[in-house]
């Protein structure tokens, strides 16, 4: 408990409380984000992925029950947190490599500093090559990119991401992930990644809570014991396999 960093506690969520329409869609729910940590939380549809996320980035607040970053309650969106979403939020009239900027430049960060940031993250996602482009001249996955190294070059203590490569066909999904795994292990930024997508979560995470839905609730919480550095073919091991049935037993 002394070393986690993002902590809900008992935290409950009633939409509209004390309304004819009060709805629960987070109940006790317990998590711990360790420092360092990738952790995957994979549930159904309408579990209360996002609006526990949403918490985390301070967009929305507990009913009850408290969440807390480095001990503090989080009380409104901050520095600390970065966030990628689902559906692309690229600036549409800036180039890529001003997407990236934004950011470093907000923090009135030297030129150089901002250059070496942007170049940085430009490389770790491969768009070297369109640092100049706009983001309707990408792609889905490529767009997505740019919104992971925009989030990163903001320095986040922890990056939140809600079902960033929900939208991408499955292709370009395993592409992303792999480039997510490895992105992590070299900066180990703390993340929280939602998904529902099983495999997904087992991939990526260190991590992975396992969500069910009406009300929302923490099922199983389980370690990722799978080599450090993977590959897609670690998805066809005995290992992952069976993680992959348990959690899937777990959800059906
Ligand atoms: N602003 C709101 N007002 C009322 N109910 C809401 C609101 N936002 C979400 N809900 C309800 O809370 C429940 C959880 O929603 P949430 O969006 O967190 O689910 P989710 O797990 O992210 O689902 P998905 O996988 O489809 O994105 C759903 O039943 C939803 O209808
Ligand atoms: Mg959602």
């Amino acid at each position: 408990m002394a070393d986690a960093k993002l902590v809900a506690s008992n935290v409950c969520k009633i939409y509209n409380a004390g309304k004819k329409n009060a709805f629960k869609a987070i109940d006790n729910v317990n998590v711990e984000v360790c420092e360092n940590e990738f952790v995957c939380m994979v549930g159904p549809s309408g579990c209360g992925k996002s609006t526990l996320l949403r918490m985390f980035a301070g967009l929305d607040f507990p009913t009850s029950g408290e969440i807390t970053i480095d001990g503090e309650k989080i009380i409104g969106p901050g520095a600390n947190r970065g966030m990628v979403f689902q559906t692309y939020t690229l600036f549409p009239w800036m180039t890529v490599e001003d997407n990236i900027k934004f950011g470093p430049k907000l923090k009135k960060m030297t030129k150089q500093e901002q250059q070496e940031i942007t170049d940085k993250y430009l490389t770790a996602i491969g768009l070297e090559k369109f640092r100049n482009s706009r983001p309707k001249e990408l792609s889905g996955g490529m767009k997505q990119r740019v919104a992971i190294a925009r989030a990163l070059a903001n320095n986040p203590e922890v990056l939140l991401m809600d079902e960033p490569f929900g939208a991408l066909d499955l292709f370009t999904k395993s592409q992303m992930q792999l480039m997510m795994r490895e992105l992590w292990q070299r900066e180990r930024t703390t993340i929280v990644f939602i998904t529902h997508d099983i495999e997904e979560a087992v991939f990526l995470g260190t991590k992975v809570y396992v969500m069910s839905a009406s009300p929302g609730q923490i099922r199983e919480v389980i370690d990722i014991d799978l080599p450090y550095s993977r590959d897609l073919d670690l998805k066809d091991t005995p290992e992952f396999i069976k993680i992959r049935r348990h959690i899937h037993s777990l959800l059906h």
